[in-house]
């Protein structure tokens, strides 16, 4: 496939999946019993051993290659920003910028985000700002359990605290992020299409350069109105 030539993802499902709901019942209700993988912890302890415990914190939640959290913590120098993947490939690939000029401010760590999102919401720092850019959107129908607001990890993205924001070419994905939060929150939570000149990553440079439409949430937790 040519650079500027990606698909929206393909799916035989039009709008919000009709077991969402029950599934994010069942997920804010129950406990996640699965144990905490070593690695993850480690991880974890390793993305806050430079923060200064004070600094504002901002997770770029699968990071890939790693230009968002770069981004982030250009325009917001005064947070540590923590860029997680579970990709090591994805995170070693080489940088826009040379080693010597990348912000101080930031961290890499491989880990699996089901493990680093329960880390952070029962034993971390509450967070300022939380991306979620272009998640696998895992399209088909019987994939829903592995879209985060269907995945049992979801209850713990809330509890993360902060500013989230989560974007997709797949209106669905976006649409189902935003039904699930608004049963958890008990309020709307507005969604829509946008438009950038400043891709923060490199899918959404291809999707934008394949002239396809950008979807995108943005919700404050610790406020009573979205911003
Ligand atoms: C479609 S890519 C988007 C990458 C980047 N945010 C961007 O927009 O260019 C999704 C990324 O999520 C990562 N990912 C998926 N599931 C993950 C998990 N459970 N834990 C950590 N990273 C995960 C993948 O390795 C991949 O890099």
């Amino acid at each position: 496939m040519s650079y500027a030539n990606s698909r929206i993802p393909e799916s035989a499902q039009q709008g919000v999946h009709a077991h969402l709901a029950a599934r994010v019942g069942t997920h804010l209700t129950q406990p996640f019993r699965k144990p905490v993988a070593d690695y993850n912890r480690a991880a974890f302890a390793e993305a806050f051993a430079g923060w200064n415990g004070r600094a504002p914190l901002i997770l770029d939640a699968g990071c890939g290659v790693g230009h968002s959290t770069i981004e982030l913590a250009r325009t917001f120098p005064d947070h540590w920003v923590i860029g997680v993947d579970r990709s090591e490939e994805r995170l070693r690939r080489r940088k826009p910028y040379p080693d010597a000029l990348l912000p101080g401010n930031m961290v890499f760590v491989r880990a699996d985000l089901v493990d680093f999102w329960r880390l952070l919401a029962e034993e971390g720092p509450p967070l300022a700002r939380h991306y979620i850019l272009y998640p696998n959107p895992w399209p088909k129908i019987g994939h829903l359990g592995r879209r985060w607001p269907a995945h049992p990890v979801f209850p713990f993205i809330l509890r993360a605290g902060g500013v989230l924001e989560c974007r997709s070419n797949w209106a669905v994905y976006v649409a189902e992020f935003a039904f699930a939060l608004e049963l958890a929150l008990g309020r709307p939570v507005p969604w829509g299409a946008f438009e950038t000149e400043r891709p923060l990553t490199p899918f959404e440079r291809k999707y934008r350069d394949s002239g396809q439409t950008l979807y995108r949430l943005c919700v404050d937790f610790d406020a009573a109105v979205e911003i």
